[in-house]
């Protein structure tokens, strides 16, 4: 769709995420937990169920998103910039996710927007790469996991299920340098993707905000 931008299509990431879920849904019932195998491992945690809320940012046509609610999880906050909300309230309409995936406007230059707080799960996929601008990602990224506004919310501060696609690496370097200091970061073993969307070139992490502590 024309003026549109990046968000009128759906990236070989969501696909390969979205599979990744369907994954876990089959093999095990919905929920993927690895448990930390080293000091310097994070656990990884993804529940499909009906009490999570996950957020997706940047959300573009909303796939992700809406398999995840499709495959179990009870609320699901997908958000764009304004002009592409119109297509996410269509797209959650012709697939009757109504009132279980709720769209919500949100640009990473403005603060989040309060229906994207209380998250168990915050979905980044397909946002990491040269013309975006991914240094307001990365402020949405620290606001969403805002200690202080977390701990107002009465919940931690959520992980981040990142699906990044290598595309020009030198360029994102900056990105992957800058995540260490607020960020602790774990990729997903591809032994854990559905066997039948692995692709040498896109990557799944997760990402936990770093305490004063560690
Ligand atoms: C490559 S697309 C990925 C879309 C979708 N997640 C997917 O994988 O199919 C990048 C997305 O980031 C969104 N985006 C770019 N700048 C943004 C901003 N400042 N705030 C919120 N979203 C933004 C775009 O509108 C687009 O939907």
């Amino acid at each position: 769709m024309r003026g549109l931008g990046t968000g009128a299509g759906t990236w070989d990431a969501a696909i390969l995420i979205s599979f990744f879920f369907e994954h876990i849904r089959t093999v095990h019932n919905g929920h993927l937990f690895l448990p930390s195998t080293s000091s310097e491992d994070i656990p990884i945690d993804i529940a499909l169920l009906t009490d999570q809320k996950w957020v997706e940012i940047g959300a573009g046509t909303g796939v992700t998103g809406m398999v995840a609610a499709a495959l179990g999880v009870g609320k699901v906050i997908v958000s764009d910039l304004p002009f592409l909300v119109p297509l996410l309230q269509e797209n959650i309409g012709r697939n009757a996710l109504g009132g279980k995936v709720d769209v919500v406007e949100y640009d990473w230059a403005n603060p989040a927007p309060a229906e994207c707080r209380g998250a168990n799960l915050v979905v980044i996929c397909d946002c990491i790469y040269t013309n975006i601008p991914w240094e307001l990602l990365y402020r949405s990224m620290l606001d969403l996991s805002d200690p202080a506004l977390c701990a107002a919310s009465g919940k931690p501060p959520p992980p981040f299920l990142i699906a990044y696609e290598q595309r020009n690496l030198a360029l994102t370097k900056k990105f992957w340098e800058m995540k260490t200091e607020h960020f602790e970061a774990r990729r997903i073993g591809v032994e854990h993707y559905h066997p039948d969307y692995v692709s040498g070139d896109i990557e799944l992490w997760v990402f936990r905000r770093r305490t004063l502590n560690n």
